[in-house]
């Protein structure tokens, strides 16, 4: 594993899990984690269950007892890290968004097709298609049980940088980001509506905005939490501002604090998508809701043991909102975990993640999604970028090289 901030807790929580709760082809282990500080990677080796550190992420590519590299890193890295692992025959996970741009994304795909010919496989990490509530989601388009759709409104809502003094951290720097609260969140769910309708975003009209342009430089920054120096200039991408201990220094914000779109997706679908880091009380907000002409289906991450279920079919008398508990063992990956009403949580997609990215490496088959998928998001990313820039244009997303669903 690169990374080992929050992702890399996450994935090594699920790595940690996977082959206790699933009966799996093949046994993880955590042999090797990378991080650029000896000390502190030497302390989230022992903290997170690894057996060895090293500083230098090219140790994971030269070692030969190492089958899986898992990149949970920010995305300046992924292109480079994910290349040179899956040359050398690795098998890749790689954290979303893809890459930080199309061209990245492009050549990480060329190069995941080049190794899928060897039998060497890779995925980006859209973990919450790993949620059983969006999984079943899926089961119910695709068994036809909201019949043709018409809307998908998805958005994805945080607050974690309302403040304006909130530090200058990665994610709002283009150059180590790629964008804002689009690529970060609002890529989820861009991946997640295309994952459950099995359709795919065709155009868009966006709006972008940087709401808090400067801010003060971070004293240590990591995950979505950071410090603020006091003292002086220690960034290397951004300007300096007063280092008299008084006067945080400041640096510019390159990235969109919020963007909001709507778009075409194929076969007649209508769509509205919101990804904001502005909206005030939000704190994980990821809601997607879905109408077609035979019902309606919502899911609301905070509450994400939970569907909201509407069957246009029923009786009129009897017509309603219904909210299923996806607790059941049929329900999808739910059979491994607790007796129904048991909930899980957030870091339970992870296992899951790494329950599907096992099992397809073990067997010899593409896990989903790939990273032609990831590339699709990309597409859509930029082609939002673009639109925005252009002052709303209807901008058409170029097609990737393969479909969504797995
Ligand atoms: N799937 C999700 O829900 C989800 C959630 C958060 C973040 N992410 C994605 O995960 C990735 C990491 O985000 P995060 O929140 O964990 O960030 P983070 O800042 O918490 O952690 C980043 C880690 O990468 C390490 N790192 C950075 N550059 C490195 C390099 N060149 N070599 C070795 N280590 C390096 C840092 O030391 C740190 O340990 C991003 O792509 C982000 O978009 C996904």
């Amino acid at each position: 594993m690169v990374g080992y901030a929050f992702m890399g807790a996450a994935h090594s929580q699920a790595w940690r899990t996977v082959n206790r709760v699933y009966d799996l082809p093949a046994r993880a282990r955590m042999a090797l984690i990378c991080g650029r500080d000896a000390g502190k990677v030497a302390d989230a080796a022992d903290r997170l269950g690894w057996e060895a550190y090293t500083t230098d992420w090219r140790d994971l590519i030269a070692s030969d007892d190492i089958d899986v590299v898992d990149i949970c890193t920010p995305g300046d890295s992924h292109a480079e890290i994910a290349i040179a692992a899956l040359a050398a025959g690795k098998h890749v996970l790689c954290e979303k968004p893809l890459a930080n741009t199309v061209a990245e994304a492009r050549s990480m795909a060329a190069a995941a097709a080049t190794a899928q010919a060897a039998g060497v496989r890779s995925m980006c990490g859209f973990n919450y298609r790993r949620v059983p509530a969006v999984a079943m989601m899926r089961q119910l388009v695709a068994d036809g049980r909201l019949g043709v759709i018409r809307h998908v409104r998805a958005t994805y809502l945080q607050d974690w940088i309302v403040d304006p003094q909130f530090p200058l951290v990665w994610r709002l720097q283009r150059d180590r980001a790629g964008s804002g609260a689009l690529g970060d969140i609002g890529a989820h769910i861009i991946d997640l509506t295309q994952y459950v309708t099995g359709r795919r975003i065709t155009g868009v009209s966006a709006v972008t905005e940087t709401f808090v342009r400067e801010r003060p430089l971070p004293a240590g920054s990591s995950g979505l939490a950071a410090t603020v120096d006091g003292g002086a200039a220690n960034g290397s991408a951004v300007d300096g501002g007063g280092a008299d201990g008084h006067h945080p220094a400041t640096g510019a914000v390159t990235v969109d604090d919020a963007a909001v779109f709507v778009a075409r997706l194929d076969g007649g679908v209508l769509a509205t998508y919101e990804a904001s880091r502005f909206a005030t009380g939000r704190k994980n907000a990821l809601r997607v809701e879905i109408n077609g002409s035979l019902g309606t289906v919502a899911f609301d991450l905070e509450r994400l043991n939970e569907l909201e279920f509407y069957d246009a079919s029923r009786p009129a008398a009897e017509q309603g909102f219904s909210r299923i508990l996806v607790t059941e063992g049929e329900h999808p990956y739910m059979s491994a975990w607790w007796p129904p009403g048991h909930l899980i949580g957030y870091e339970h997609s992870f296992t899951h993640q790494m329950r599907d990215f096992v099992e397809a490496v073990a067997t010899g088959v593409d896990p989903a999604p790939s990273f032609a998928d990831g590339l699709q998001v990309q597409l859509v990313l930029d082609a939002v970028t673009r639109s925005a820039e252009l002052g709303s244009s209807w901008t058409e997303v170029e097609p990737a090289l393969a479909t969504v669903a797995a």
